[in-house]
């Protein structure tokens, strides 16, 4: 089936478009994004699903971990998200604190990143643990993608986000965890920092799609952080980072020659001026 044939051109990409091209064998891309104008470029290249994840707190919100960032904050994200795209399903992050604390919790912040945000599905961390809140959003028609392996919003127990997780036994407990998510009913699973023979594995256990990063290429789908996707961020990254553009080159030369245009008066000129 042509590419054009599979993925719908005129409407929103649902989480069964995104089961039928795992179901198809098809390899499916998502990015973060928390702005329109980086969603409305990823959703042109071919990024099916995007994900307005709480790594916005360190991303735009210049926080050390991803700790800090509040439901009110994720929701004006993911609304902007949502308005720079046309086709592109939209997941919002469930941030810490939201939806640890049960069902009830967790059923009225999803509620408010569908009404308010305008995204199709949410995420939130955990497995066997979180079982009753995926159980209440998917009651109440809320598609739900998991997250297993490093789960960030446990920095403080897990002593750092730069360690794989899921070697050894711990292996067998997230494949059991990413059991319990799909009878639940999760719609996909996110695999972080894990070995790439366990993204395998949990990857052919599974029907619904898993999306790694840092899992190796078994995955049925990929996502990585844009800005580090993209090279705008500085300084040591994770082995599994593949920087596919220069950005933070590219604007640091961009701004040094407009603040020597500035300087040397060449800035403006006449034909960046009115008559
Ligand atoms: O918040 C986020 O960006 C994430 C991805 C790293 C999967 O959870």
């Amino acid at each position: 089936m042509s590419d054009v044939l599979a993925w719908p051109a005129g409407r929103r990409i649902t989480v069964r478009d995104l089961q039928a091209a795992t179901d198809r064998g098809e390899r499916w891309s998502m990015l973060t994004s928390y702005d329109a104008l980086t969603a409305g470029v990823f959703e042109q290249a071919g990024v099916r699903a995007l994900l307005v994840g709480d790594t916005s707190a360190e991303m735009v919100l210049g926080y050390p971990d991803t700790l800090p960032v509040t439901m009110d904050q994720m929701v004006s994200m993911v609304a902007a998200v949502v308005r720079g795209t046309r086709t592109a399903l939209v997941v919002a992050d469930l941030p810490f604190g939201s939806y640890q604390a049960g069902p009830e919790i967790a059923l009225a912040n999803a509620v408010r990143h569908l009404k308010e945000g305008g995204a199709q599905a949410v995420k939130l961390e955990g497995g066997r643990r979180v079982l009753p809140q995926v159980t209440a959003l998917v009651q109440a028609g809320i598609p739900v993608m998991g997250h297993l392996g490093l789960t960030p919003q446990s920095v403080n127990v897990l002593g750092g986000v730069r360690r794989v997780q899921g070697r050894g036994d711990a292996g067998e407990e997230l494949l059991a965890d990413a059991l319990a998510l799909e009878r639940a009913g999760a719609f996909a699973v996110v695999l972080e920092s894990v070995p790439a023979g366990l993204g395998h594995r949990v990857s052919e256990a599974l029907r619904i799609p898993t999306v790694g990063i840092g899992a190796g290429p078994g995955c049925d789908a990929q996502i990585m952080v844009w800005a580090d996707m993209a090279g705008l961020t500085a300084g040591r990254l994770p082995r599994f980072v593949k920087r596919y553009a220069d950005l933070r080159a590219a604007l640091l030369e961009a701004a040094g020659r407009y603040v020597a245009d500035v300087a040397a008066g060449s800035y403006p000129d006449a034909a960046h001026s009115y008559a």
